[in-house]
């Protein structure tokens, strides 16, 4: 099957299997025009909640599935790649952290969203960068917290909420390899241009940022700001987006500085239209955990979706 084929057999099996697909703006171009819902984590969470269909093909990482399954254990969910995973999940596994948890037993666990379910069954709230900020702002100001995986993201929360959270030594394999260099060399070459930078950045380059937020927020910012250029420092594939909303619009990465072709993330990669059809037309692979799991992990991501209606966030 060339291309078009496999579009249009992608398109046939979705109606015929009341499926549908979810899909991040890190994904490549096609799998974003075939997804029913684009979204960051946060939005592609609650669309897990409320999704009327039979199948879910998440087109991300394996945890953005595992956070689907969880919250809608009934149906069945797909993830093209099994081995789509994320730096940041890798990097913190359940034993280690029990036992990292252990040494700070006042502290409760806020998680970002990007870890496996058995962090997230060993911790009180989820949060992604959408919503790490409020939701912290929104604890009493002496509750001791303990924050996981990502030390970027966390070091950041720390900085704008004045907080002393306790973080665990993660990074954005992807976010963590931006240089501030890099950054101050292309503005040396577009100085009109605004710089945006989401939080998994590392703190120097966050330093030479005008805007820091999550992807959602990089969105936002660039449809009402008056300015015609941006240095994005995050993945690539939300340009799509960013272009298709903003056409009059000009957005520079860090590759296209010369020296490092390091915004795109690899995991999210993975996931392609060939593997897209397989998984819909094979119905595999597909995401299973124990009711046990699944129980433990949903209780702090109901948490966060509940504290996020309640601060207007969604
Ligand atoms: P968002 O929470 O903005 O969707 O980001 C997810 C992610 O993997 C960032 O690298
Ligand atoms: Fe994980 Fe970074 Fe890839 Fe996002 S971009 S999935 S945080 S490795």
């Amino acid at each position: 099957m060339n291309t078009k084929e496999i579009k249009e057999e992608i398109q046939r099996l979705k109606k015929e299997k009341n499926a549908v697909i979810l899909g991040h703006y890190y994904q490549i171009d096609d799998i974003q025009k075939l997804s029913d819902y684009v979204g960051d984590s946060l939005a592609l969470a609650e669309k897990a909640l409320n999704v009327d269909c039979d199948i879910i093909v998440f087109c991300g990482v394996h945890f953005m599935a595992e956070t689907a399954k969880i919250l809608n254990p009934s149906k069945k969910v797909l993830l093209p790649d099994m081995e789509a995973s994320c730096s940041l999940a890798e990097s913190c596994k359940g034993e280690d952290f029990a036992k990292f948890k252990a040494q700070y037993p006042d502290n409760m666990v806020i998680s970002y969203v990007n870890c496996s379910a058995e962090i997230k069954a060993l911790s009180d709230l989820i949060c992604t960068s959408g919503n790490a900020e409020k939701l912290v702002n929104s604890l009493p100001k002496d509750q001791k917290i303990i924050f996981a995986p990502d030390k970027n993201l966390g070091g950041y929360i720390n900085s704008v909420t004045g907080r002393e959270m306790v973080l665990w030594n993660g990074v954005c394999m992807v976010h963590d390899a931006m240089q501030a260099e890099e950054i101050i060399k292309l503005k040396v070459k577009y100085p009109q241009a605004k710089v945006i930078a989401h939080p998994e950045c590392n703190g120097a380059l966050l330093k030479v940022a005008d805007f820091i937020g999550s992807t959602k927020a990089m969105l936002k910012y660039i449809e009402k700001s008056d300015s015609k250029q941006f240095i994005v420092a995050t993945e690539t594939g939300i340009l799509y987006e960013m272009k298709k909303n903003n056409p009059d619009k000009e957005f520079i990465t860090l590759g296209d500085g010369g020296s490092c072709a390091c915004s795109d993330c690899s995991y999210m990669k993975m996931n392609t239209l060939e593997k897209l059809y397989n998984c819909l037309k094979d119905e595999t692979p597909e995401i299973l955990m124990s009711d046990e799991m699944i129980e433990k992990a949903k209780r702090p991501i109901i948490r966060m979706l509940d504290m996020s209606k309640q601060l207007g966030i969604i």
